[in-house]
């Protein structure tokens, strides 16, 4: 049979994104591009995601993005079957910037158009990297998001628990920009974390002593905030040594819930699906690694196999989308002209 190649495109937060994915019959299937524009420099002056700012920069970089993708995949525009857009959840401007355009080449090119829950997108990610099959335990752990989820299908997901306030990217995010270092933040307080002592601040480790598989992050840069004023305050500035301390010791408390809550969800997930139980991580914080190390070793321990995406399919992209919006259109579904954006899309 003809292969199918599809066109995924991206631009819910801050990242424009184009993709081209191309599967044999159920051969595994083949990123042949994946295109991805970040915004940080633009929003850094501003100290968070500006969503005017944000909506015009997509607009303006979707284009060069599906040339770029089409010129690395070496295909023209004719030789694609299908589009695939995120049309929610995220900043409502910047989701339109895609599926107008998606909706557009839709059009021209007379090929069919497949709207995707950008979360569905994260938590499929798996299936692209690693043809899982379902069901399968997911951390879906980002910016913006944080839950646990029973993958049942592509578009068939149940809720086992979830952040109650921020999620954790947000969180390494705001621990950067109170110590002054670089966006995104989550790179930056791993890369200080390694020089610190993790014992060095005893921060707190929310909702552990209740049951279930909630979580909360809020409390979290509360107390960073004035372990960081109390250095302050005593010595008049922070060293290398006490950034590194600090982002160690948040670190470490994120590492903490995160690794109970998961092996609960474990607990909760093996009581009903005892064959050949796996956890997979997706989203932008499932590319720390000290994360990815804990929750390995969790699941050696529950008896689970482990896996996660290479980083780069971890953080926004597009090529997840065009996965996303091949298993819905394989499995039969289609959008058009009316396809809408969704600021919010729970799964
Ligand atoms: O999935 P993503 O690209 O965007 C959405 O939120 O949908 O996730 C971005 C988040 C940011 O908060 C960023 O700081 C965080 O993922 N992140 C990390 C790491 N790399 C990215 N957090 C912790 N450790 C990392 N290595
Ligand atoms: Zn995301």
């Amino acid at each position: 049979t003809k292969p199918l190649t599809i066109l995924g495109l991206e631009s819910s937060c801050d990242d424009t994104a184009a993709a081209v994915l191309r599967q044999s019959g159920d051969d595994a299937p083949e990123i042949l591009a994946s295109i991805v524009y970040g915004q940080t420099e633009l929003h850094a002056p501003f100290g968070g995601v500006v969503p005017e700012i944000a909506a015009r920069a997509h607009a303006e970089k979707l284009d060069l993005s599906v040339q770029e993708a089409l010129s690395a995949a070496n295909l023209s525009l004719s030789e694609i079957d299908a589009i695939a857009v995120t049309s929610g959840p995220g900043l409502i401007g910047g989701v339109l910037s895609a599926v107008m355009c998606a909706k557009g080449l839709s059009a021209g090119l007379n090929i069919p158009l497949v709207g995707v829950n950008h979360l569905a997108g994260h938590a499929l990610t798996p299936r692209l990297t690693d043809q899982v099959t379902f069901p399968y335990l997911m951390l879906l752990v980002s910016g913006g998001h944080c839950q646990f989820l029973i993958a049942h299908g592509p578009e068939k997901f149940t809720r086992l628990g979830g952040t109650i306030d921020d999620a954790p990217g947000e969180a390494f995010d705001k621990t950067a920009r109170l110590l002054g270092l670089p966006q995104p933040g989550g790179p930056s307080v791993q890369k200080e974390a390694e020089a610190g002592d993790p014992k060095a601040h005893r921060f707190p480790r929310p909702l552990l002593d209740r049951p279930g598989c909630d979580m909360s992050f809020s409390g979290l840069k509360t107390a960073l905030l004035r372990a960081r004023d109390a250095i302050i305050s005593e010595k008049g500035g922070l060293t290398i040594k006490d950034r590194a301390d600090l982002c160690a010791s948040f670190q470490a408390a994120v590492v903490d819930v995160l690794a109970e809550k998961t092996r609960r969800a474990l607990e909760v997930y093996m009581a009903e699906n005892p064959s050949e139980p796996l956890l997979a991580v997706a989203g932008g914080v499932a590319a720390n690694s000290a994360i990815r190390a804990r929750l390995e070793t969790v699941c050696a321990e529950s008896g689970a196999a482990f896996t996660a995406p290479p980083l780069a399919l971890c953080t926004d992209n597009a090529a997840m989308i065009a996965y996303a919006g091949l298993e819905r259109f394989k499995s039969g579904a289609r959008d058009d002209m009316g396809l809408s954006a969704r600021p919010r899309w729970p799964l």
